[in-house]
């Protein structure tokens, strides 16, 4: 159980001293509502998230046969089919009948090698599921966020060019959802792009005037280089193996240099996200990106492109375009 709060500090838990329960004190029960937690970073933080006394966890889920942990509530999502985005958003808001959503985690995500696949929509894959499905779900969702919660984006420090060379320098939404090249490293590109549209996102959602007024938390978190995820699980074994290679050799000579290329565990990684989830971390007044470094708490400047207001109202305008909302 992580500490939260304003409690006595535990082991493995690393409090910012901005910390900010997230939940109305006088709501009994905490409700949570997350997408990514059956595998990877995402099973590591549900578990933590789960055992905290008085909270109630509804996660989205494609397939069966998982083992969540006792109490936890699944209903089905695909985030690559709209539709079933819209279904969850509704199911969600029936199951909670007059309960508010205190955190919101939008924590899946998914890379491959090329930019071939499309959604049920005929997005570009990589976008559909990682950017547009979970605007969509955000918006729907907003009105169902308590005052005083909290909305969290897992991002990714491959939005930054002065983090990695695959980083976007521009932003064309149209152009992530209709790619008309697929040349090597298109799958990784598509996939940084992704990532900045959810920072992007992230911000305009904290710029909303209603998500002011109503003081929820918005905060995009990046869970830094993480191991033993399934993430990539759809590439080629070629390309898995190429990658495997990297991270055993060139980005352990590099992490010599840059601590954000040392690789940190799921365990970590998901402690991390349930601690910015619950409020045990929370970025300093006006900020909202979080950067795993090491295992740490970094509060870093996200990358230029990231802070364009331009960008932003670009991005938010054409995704409601394609997901069909006014
Ligand atoms: N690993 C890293 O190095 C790293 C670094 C920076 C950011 N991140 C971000 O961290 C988050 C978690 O990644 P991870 O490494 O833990 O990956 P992971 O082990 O592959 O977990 C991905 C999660 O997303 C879910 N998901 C994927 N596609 C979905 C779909 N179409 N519909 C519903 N759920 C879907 C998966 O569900 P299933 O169980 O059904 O597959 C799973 O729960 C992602 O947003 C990723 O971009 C990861």
């Amino acid at each position: 159980m992580l500490a939260t709060g304003s409690g006595p500090s535990q082991a493995g838990f690393r409090p910012t001293g901005d910390e900010q329960p997230a939940m109305d004190q006088t709501r009994q029960q905490r409700v949570v509502v997350m997408t990514g937690a059956t595998a990877g970073l995402g099973a590591h933080a549900l578990q933590h998230i789960a055992s905290e006394p008085g909270t109630r966890v509804i996660i989205g889920a494609r397939g069966g046969g998982r083992s969540e942990p006792r109490g936890v509530e699944v209903l089905p999502l695909d985030l690559a089919s709209l539709a079933s985005v819209r279904e969850f958003a509704d199911t969600v808001a029936r199951q909670l009948g007059d309960a508010r959503i205190d955190v919101l985690v939008l924590n899946a995500g998914m890379q491959t090698s090329s930019t071939e696949e499309r959604s049920a929509d005929g997005y570009e894959l990589t976008f559909a599921v990682n950017h547009l499905a979970h605007y969509l779900l955000a918006r729907r969702l907003l009105p169902l966020i308590a005052d005083l919660g909290r909305l969290v984006i897992t991002t990714s420090e491959t939005h930054d060019p002065a983090v990695t060379p695959i980083a976007p320098r521009t932003l064309d939404p149209r152009a992530l959802a209709h790619p008309s090249r697929n040349g090597f490293g298109a799958g990784v590109r598509a996939y940084a792009a992704s990532k900045l549209c959810n920072l992007l996102t992230a911000q305009s959602f904290a710029a909303l005037d209603e998500v002011k007024a109503r003081q929820i938390t918005v905060i995009a978190f990046s869970p830094g280089l993480t191991g033993g995820t399934s993430l990539g699980r759809d590439s080629t074994p070629a390309r898995r193996a190429f990658v495997m290679f990297l991270m055993n050799t060139v980005f352990r000579l590099v992490g010599l240099f840059r601590p954000e290329y040392v690789m940190g565990t799921a365990e970590r990684s998901g402690e991390a996200l349930a601690e910015v989830s619950l409020g045990v971390v929370t970025p300093p007044r006006g900020e909202i990106y979080m950067s795993l470094v090491k295992g740490e708490p970094t509060f870093p400047v996200p990358s230029e492109l990231a802070r364009s207001r331009d960008a932003q109202d670009r991005l938010w305008r054409e995704s409601a375009a394609m997901t069909g909302i006014d």
